[in-house]
């Protein structure tokens, strides 16, 4: 089981740095144990006997005490053709994004921030995003909307030391900018 490294500790404010590749057989290793630690975190049973772990989509290795570019993404989708949606993403970069926006309207949460922050996190409603793809191990273009993009650029935040609660507007926590998505 890995330490989910909470909020209160600055490493997770820190830009993390770019992995060398091809991929090392230690960061191969590194980023499947991420992908365990985020499918567990999403077995009730799990969670039951784990009381201090929560569920999450999305898992970085900041997260994780590893100050370096990567990222694993797991949750399903609803659609039958395409049930799951899954990244094991090192170096990812966002080399395109809209200028119109979405939010979550339930906001957003971390599996490193314990408490509570509400408000609305906006984001681009649609990326592009270019990676190591270390499940098909290749290089990989993903172009994601709404949710996969939300979920994705949470997860790129984290390698560059910004946490979900950052975005959110200090004074009008729940201002609308007109023409974004509601999710
Ligand atoms: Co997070």
């Amino acid at each position: 089981m890995l330490k989910i490294v909470k909020d209160n500790n600055p490493t997770l404010r820190e830009r993390c740095a770019e992995v060398p590749l091809p991929l090392s057989e230690e960061h191969q290793r590194l980023i499947d144990e991420m992908l365990d630690e985020l499918l567990l975190s999403q077995d009730p049973e799990y969670r039951k006997k784990h009381p201090s772990v929560r569920e999450g989509v999305g898992l970085a290795a900041p997260q994780v005490g590893h100050n370096i570019r990567m990222l694993v993404i797991s949750y399903p989708t609803g659609d039958e053709k395409n049930p799951l949606v899954q990244h094991q993403l090192v170096n990812p970069k966002i080399v395109v994004n809209s200028v119109k926006k979405c939010y979550l309207s339930n906001g957003e949460g971390c599996l490193s921030v314990d408490q509570e922050h509400p408000g609305y996190v906006y984001r681009d409603f649609k990326i592009v995003v270019q990676a190591y793809d270390a499940k098909a191990k290749e290089k990989v273009s993903i172009t994601a909307r709404g949710y996969d993009a939300i979920v994705l650029q949470h997860e790129i935040d984290h390698l560059n030391g910004v946490l979900f609660y950052d975005r959110i507007d200090k004074v009008d926590p729940f201002k609308k900018i007109p023409g974004s998505v509601e999710i």
